[in-house]
């Protein structure tokens, strides 16, 4: 079994405006509604890759019913903690015209140390049926930067896969609970290592440096692919992923959809060039579509093709 963490779980809200213009009035030629957080997409891919996986996290108020309900209706198993104040709803507005995405997250519910010490209990327990659990998206009002390390390190002696995708503190923190995988986008990497990538070589260094901090592997994706730094029969390798990009039709989620299909590829338990190639399919596959964790396996499969993989090696050892 697969667990997703989403502690800051949404109604997400795509809208197809085309010609979107501030000030003006529009309408909509598109739209859907589905249960967010990247938590939540994470756990859509893996059920569309036909893997066992729980969504669990916090929901609050009529919001809060409506993510599990909605959940429910795609048949995504969830076990949520209630929690007082209401979840949030994300609106993306798309512009076919264009590409471009406008996205508004609203703040989000304040969670109790009550709320947070009962997901702690729930999660301890779930996790006893579990080979991975998957920590994503940002954390809620209310709560320390570091809960996701404190959780990571109360799963430690479990023996599962722990993965985090996050950023800012919160990332930071986490990455020293030395958790199994961490996968940042390229801006998120950025901040975690404190500068900016000009070259190929500044990317290669920069996710061997994050593997240093704490984290078992490291991965980080950008619209071509990723950089991995990741464990070859108990060796640390770094890998260079690499996919043609496509004009895509909605961006959002991709990166979760990158991490379902690594993820997935790892549960069965194939070997770790595999899983990269899969997961850049994954995340290419799923630009194709509006609305976060939305996938065809089988484009995905066939996608895996097009993904050049290459082993990197650096010039100098780091620090
Ligand atoms: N334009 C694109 N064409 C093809 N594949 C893409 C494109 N953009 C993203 N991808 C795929 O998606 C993966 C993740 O991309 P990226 O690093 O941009 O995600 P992200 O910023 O984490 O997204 P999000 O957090 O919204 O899910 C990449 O590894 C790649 O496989
Ligand atoms: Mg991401």
């Amino acid at each position: 079994m697969i667990i997703t963490v989403t502690l800051n779980a949404a109604i997400d809200k795509s809208l197809a405006v085309p010609n979107f213009r501030l000030g003006r009035r529009h309408r909509t030629v598109d739209q859907r509604t589905m249960a967010g957080g990247k938590g939540v997409n994470i756990a859509r891919t893996l059920k569309a890759l036909g893997q066992p996986v729980i969504a669990t996290g916090f929901a609050g108020g009529a919001t809060g019913t409506h993510i599990v309900e909605q959940l429910t209706e795609e048949s995504i198993l969830n076990d949520f903690v209630r929690i007082r104040e209401e979840s949030r709803t994300n609106t993306s507005v798309l512009d076919p015209t264009t590409g471009e995405q406008t996205e508004i997250n609203e703040r989000g519910p304040a969670v109790t140390e009550q709320e947070v010490e009962l997901f702690r209990d729930k999660l301890i327990y779930l996790a006893r049926g579990a080979a991975i659990v998957v920590f994503a998206g940002s954390l809620p009002r209310g709560v320390e930067p570091e809960l996701y390390a404190s959780l990571v390190r109360d799963l430690e002696r479990m023996e599962l896969t722990t993965v985090v995708d996050t950023d800012g503190e919160p990332l930071r923190q986490a990455v020293r609970a030395e958790p199994d995988v961490v996968s940042p986008n390229v801006l998120e990497a950025e901040e975690l290592v404190g500068h900016e990538f000009a070259s190929e070589e500044d990317r290669s260094v920069a996710v061997r440096e994050i593997a240093a901090l704490g984290a078992r592997e490291a991965i980080m994706t950008l619209p071509d692919g990723c950089f991995a730094q990741v464990l070859v029969d108990g060796q640390s390798r770094l890998k260079r992923a690499r996919i043609e990009p496509r004009e895509p039709v909605a961006k959002r989620g991709s990166g979760d959809a990158f991490l379902a299909g690594y993820l997935a590829a790892r549960y069965e338990g194939r070997p770790v060039d595999h899983c990269l190639r899969f997961g850049v399919a994954c995340g290419a596959e799923s630009t194709g579509r509006l609305g976060a964790g939305l996938i065809d396996p089988r484009e995905a499969r066939r996608l895996m093709g097009d993904v050049e993989l290459s082993l990197v090696e650096l010039p100098a050892e780091v620090g």
